[in-house]
């Protein structure tokens, strides 16, 4: 065996991740203190502490079995792992589109460990050369999965190593320098590529055409998250009533990773406050407590329905224009915020540009009137008609 080779126990698989930088949904950077240069640590968010670390590792599906929920997407992909281990041959390349926390990562481990093969995992921006790419791909032992996070990040010259090596297994290489440099071809070990992106649609298309098959992760029902917290209960020991598990999924935007987050402070409080098992009564004051939003809503996703419900008072907004009212990138607004509020029918997307829904402004607890007051745009106007005239 390759001594520089590391196959990533679990638990040091989800540290190697942290390490290139996935950042949660709204775990953000953390604030600072300006006066005592501490930093303030949001009970609900932070995730930097390593204990909460451990247990996230533990609580990763391991297997197809394990994974709840995505009943469409494990159908499909049970199949395509089967078929591959009846031929005897690695699983073609695959992709995971879906916004963050949904499972991604937690798929791509699944699939090694259901076809018995070592997992490598490296992440689009961190693989800022070619030759970086180059080494991790000709130090894989045939069968391997290669596990590349963020897979749209990675830069143009990297991609391009990457077309022979998905197609044709070979590696071009420039050997020499000027004149007398020539490139020569060398084989590969065989093995496939789990790519994961946020969005397909930022995948350059020759990128794309080069995956077998492509699965998408969908926003997970209230039912699923529920039985993803009864689990993940299950595997901390904590003890917890249905009601329990049922008030944290409600409030947990569709996103195993929030589910499991808001289960650990629950956890704490009733440790603290209440002691015995986590009842729906309880979950709900500790959630309460934590001043997590009835239907999960983080600061961004609030201050994007403030923005549009407020600001702008119901009139349509460009999403360029919204991302900076809220400080952050288009990118990140429209695939890991709007899709749950789209969901959840808080917002629309016209052609016009992002408008709020009657539900956000009373989410929000703002009278409707405040869109209706604006000359030319009556309230049905601005708040049904633009939505229902022009989706798209
Ligand atoms: N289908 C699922 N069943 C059970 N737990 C899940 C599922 N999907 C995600 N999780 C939990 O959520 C966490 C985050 O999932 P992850 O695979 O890291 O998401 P992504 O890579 O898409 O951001 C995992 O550690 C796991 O505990
Ligand atoms: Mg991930």
């Amino acid at each position: 065996m390759n001594p520089r080779r590391e196959v990533l126990a679990p638990s040091q698989q989800h540290e190697k991740e942290r390490a290139v930088g996935e950042v949660p949904i709204g775990a953000g950077p953390g604030k600072h203190d300006q006066r005592s240069g501490r930093r303030t640590v949001d009970p609900v968010t932070d995730e930097h502490d390593p204990g909460e670390l451990v247990e996230e590792a533990k609580l990763r599906p391991r297997s197809l079995d394990e994974f709840v929920g995505q009943g469409e997407l494990t159908e499909h992909l049970d199949i395509v792992l089967e078929a591959a281990r009846r031929r005897g041959r690695p699983v073609d390349h695959l992709l995971f589109a879906g916004p963050p926390g949904l499972g991604k990562t937690s798929l791509a481990g699944i699939v090694a460990a259901e076809m018995g093969v070592g997992l490598r995992i490296t992440s689009g921006p961190t693989l800022v050369r070619s030759g970086d790419l180059a080494s991790l791909l000709t130090d894989l032992q045939n069968g391997d999965v290669l596990f590349i996070d963020e897979i749209h990040r990675l830069p143009h010259a990297v991609e391009e190593v990457l077309y022979p090596a998905m197609e044709d297994g070979k590696l071009d290489i420039l050997v020499g320098k000027g004149p007398s440099a020539r490139s020569i071809r060398l084989d590969l070990p065989s093995f496939t590529l789990v790519g994961a992106t946020t969005r397909t649609g930022l995948l350059t298309g020759p990128l794309r055409d080069r995956f077998g098959f492509v699965g998408r992760l969908d926003l997970y029902a209230p039912g699923d998250l529920a039985s993803i917290v009864t689990r993940s209960a299950r595997i901390l020991g904590i003890d917890i009533e249905i009601g329990g598990a049922v008030e944290i999924a409600e409030r947990s935007r569709g996103t195993p990773r929030i589910a499991n987050r808001l289960l650990r402070r629950v956890r704490d409080f009733v440790e603290v406050r209440a002691q015995g098992k986590i009842t729906g009564e309880l979950a709900k004051s500790g959630l309460d407590l934590f001043g997590v939003d009835l239907l999960g809503l983080d600061k961004v996703d609030r201050a994007i329905l403030d923005a549009l419900c407020r600001r702008f008072e119901g009139h349509p907004v460009g999403l360029t224009t919204l991302s900076q009212c809220v400080g952050e990138q288009p990118d990140t607004v429209e695939e890991a915020y709007e899709p749950y509020l789209l969901q959840q029918g808080l917002l629309r997307r016209t052609p016009r540009g992002r408008v709020a829904t009657p539900r956000a402004f009373a989410h929000l607890g703002i009278a409707l009137a405040g869109a209706a007051e604006n000359p030319g745009l009556g309230q049905t106007d601005t708040l049904h008609g633009l939505g229902l005239l022009f989706e798209d």
